[in-house]
């Protein structure tokens, strides 16, 4: 494959909809690079805790990006995240680095700070990637965009699943009203709104397992390649 075919996938979705696992998955399955952008939102405002800084704070948070060492090592399973040199994998899946993550990622100028770190991703022979505004902001000339949908129900219910067997405690009432806060967070701010590009499949993941999504997305890739 050349760098002329190489070609961006972008899985948009709200938090819980499995568009993680889906990318991964899509990724391994045809050789493709991964961008896990909530990653690194994740990371910004990992650090910004760690500096004690107002989250809320525009200007503070910006400044944190003139240096903003990061990187992805590959892991046995998923990459890790590597922030001014440590491991904070067990950090950046914590719910409140998540939550934090969703206000940093209101502010428009880190939003456009990150554009150019986020596209450096893409190399042949491919690149998945996975957020909010992939298909419409970040790589809006992406080959194949999809939306992941999932009821808030049944994202708590499987966020709730995933802690427990982290061995973490959980409650899922609670668990759903943190999915549902941090949706109109996402989907109501003026920078890069959480919502499906215009030519994205919406794909409503909410009764369907990870196996029959993947399916489903890359039967739709191969169908669309034999006819292109
Ligand atoms: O996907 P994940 O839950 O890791 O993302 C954490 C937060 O980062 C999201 O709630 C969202 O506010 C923000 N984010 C974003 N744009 C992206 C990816 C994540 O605003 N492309």
């Amino acid at each position: 494959m050349t760098t002329d075919d190489a070609y961006v996938i972008a899985i948009d979705g709200p938090s819980g909809s499995g568009k993680g696992s889906l990318a991964l998955a899509v990724a391994r399955e045809l050789g493709f690079h991964l961008l896990d952008s909530g990653a690194i939102y994740r990371l910004l405002a990992l650090k910004a805790i760690e500096q004690q800084l107002d989250l809320d704070d525009e200007d503070q948070v910006v400044a944190l990006l003139d240096d903003f060492d990061i990187r992805f090592e590959a892991g046995e399973e998923l990459s890790i995240p590597i922030l001014d040199g440590r491991n904070v994998a067990a950090e950046l899946r914590r719910e409140k680095t998540g939550d934090a993550a969703s206000v940093v990622a209101r502010h428009p100028a880190v939003r456009a700070r990150l554009l150019e770190l986020q596209r450096g991703f893409f190399r042949p022979p491919g690149l998945v990637a996975d957020g909010r505004d992939m298909g419409t902001t970040v790589f809006p000339d992406a080959r194949f965009k999809f939306f992941l949908y999932a009821s808030p129900e049944v994202r708590a219910q499987r966020r709730y699943k995933q802690l427990i067997n982290m061995e973490l405690s959980a409650n899922i009432a609670d668990l759903q009203a943190e999915i549902e806060e941090r949706d109109a967070r996402d989907r109501n701010r003026s920078a890069s709104p959480l919502k499906p590009a215009e030519d994205a499949l919406i794909v409503d993941s909410s009764l369907m397992d990870l196996a029959q999504v993947t399916e489903l997305v890359l039967s739709h890739i191969r169908e669309t390649e034999r006819y292109d």
